[in-house]
């Protein structure tokens, strides 16, 4: 395998490191919907402050802040009587702290005992998961097979591991199948770890779960935007988005699409699904977090695993996308507040998935309403997945933590997120695909 991997210099000047620190990661919390607006109207007087966390009434925001910002934002905070906490002093240094390096010889050793670098003991680049993907269809041919099914803005390779041991049931029947994918939004490390580390349940465990794994074909994506994932490995750890040029594309020069003289790259992916595209909760500016995306299906990741589930939208079952943080199970829709008519079904079934997982070390999830638990916002794949292609269980999942880290989850973390993860998915594919 021979990839290019990383972007090549100079191409948007951001090809230094990008360094926060002192950036201050503050979590403020309004009572009321005035307090809600003022920390929102921060956004429009500090340039740069990067909401992790949206604000709504009693429900904490958690902002990072640049370093000459941090008098004044707290000034503010002080001056409309909203409560506010440091969770960071200097966010630099939990980066830093994050993801233990391996060495040389470790990865040597891992390599000549294992015959891949997996370890889920930190996260990992794309090209290493990869590696453990053919690894593993490598071992066991008869049931593992994968699929490229697209490219990266930058050409990478968009794989999808297939774990199944036939089409047809034992009775002849087609079996129902699973989708997972993870890695949309680049910064959100925890995700792809712990879509690999279902991977290697499905594939290595598979006797303690023959029953799901017979029972249904699975189909996983673990890295969705491998561009944004390896940018966040390289360049900047706090990066989301795609990273994509719609420079030359008139519907992209909006607003403000150029920063300092660049133009600003990459498309928030969870809002470029064609489902009530750009209605809400998006920006029409390049330069924002949460753009949308010229159009639909702007974004080449996108559009290839939508051709992808549509060309198995019956046979699909259930639909999981992971993301990070919050610790919560979220049922459609995300785009509007109204409730779709199986509202009630979809909870019930996420109940089952909740509790598996709190039973395994007591962490609590939040399962409910997308909208009501967080914001609306139109454009997500789960709404897609749901009202596109009919797939009736589609969820998002906000994985560990609740902001205690934050997206700069220890890696030390992985395995316990990915065993209770792992136990949830159990129970809601056996309920779901395993009826009889
Ligand atoms: N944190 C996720 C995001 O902002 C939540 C998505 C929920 N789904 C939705 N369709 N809004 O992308
Ligand atoms: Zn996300």
């Amino acid at each position: 395998m021979n990839y290019f991997f990383g972007e090549e210099d100079g191409k948007d000047g951001r090809n230094k490191k990008v360094r926060y620190n002192r950036y201050q990661l503050l979590r403020v919390t309004p009572r009321t919907m005035i307090q809600v607006d003022d920390v929102l109207s921060l956004r429009d007087d500090y340039d740069g402050l990067m909401y992790w966390t949206q604000p709504a009434k009693n429900r904490s925001a958690d902002i990072l802040v640049p370093p000459n910002f941090v008098r004044d934002v707290k000034e503010f905070m002080h001056m409309r009587g909203l409560e506010f906490v440091v969770l960071f002093k200097d966010i630099q240094k939990a980066i830093a702290q994050q993801n233990p390096r391996m060495t040389r010889d470790q990865r040597i050793e891992l390599r000549n005992t294992k015959g891949h670098e997996m370890t889920f003991k930190r996260y990992h680049r794309y090209l290493d998961m990869l590696k453990y993907l053919e690894f593993l269809s490598t071992k066991y041919p008869e049931l593992v097979d994968m699929i490229t099914i697209g490219k990266s803005s930058l050409g990478l390779p968009l794989k999808v591991i297939k774990i199944s041991t036939g089409l047809r049931t034992q009775k002849g029947d087609i079996k129902p199948a699973v989708w997972i994918d993870g890695g949309m939004h680049a910064r959100e490390w925890i995700s792809p770890a712990v879509v690999m580390y279902t991977i290697k349940q499905l594939v290595e465990n598979f006797n303690v779960n023959k029953k799901i794994v017979e029972g249904a074909d699975w189909y996983i994506l673990p890295v969705a935007n491998p561009d944004g994932y390896e940018y966040t490995h390289t360049i900047d750890r706090l990066w989301r988005k795609t990273r994509s040029n719609h420079e030359s594309d008139e519907a992209a020069r909006t607003i403000s699409s150029y920063l300092f003289g660049q133009p600003c790259r990459g498309v928030d992916m969870n809002r470029n699904w064609n489902f009530h595209w750009g209605e809400t909760g998006a920006s029409d500016d390049p330069c924002q977090e949460t753009y949308a995306g010229p159009r639909p299906f702007s974004e080449p990741e996108a559009r290839a695993i939508s051709d992808f589930i549509m060309d198995r939208k019956d046979r699909i079952k259930l639909y999981l996308t992971m993301h990070a943080y919050s610790q919560m199970w979220l049922v459609p829709w995300g785009y509007t507040n109204k409730k779709s008519k199986d509202f009630e079904d979809l909870l019930n079934m996420g109940r089952k998935a909740v509790e598996a997982l709190s039973r395994v070390s007591g962490t609590q999830y939040k399962l409910g309403h997308s909208t009501q638990l967080l914001y609306p916002a139109s454009g997500g794949s789960d709404d897609w997945a749901k009202g596109a292609a009919g797939i009736k269980y589609a969820y998002t999942v906000e994985l560990r933590d609740d902001g205690t880290y934050g997206f700069l989850l220890p890696a030390s973390e992985i395995m316990p997120t990915g065993r209770e993860t792992f136990a949830a998915i159990k129970a809601i594919a056996k309920a779901i695909v395993c009826k009889n």
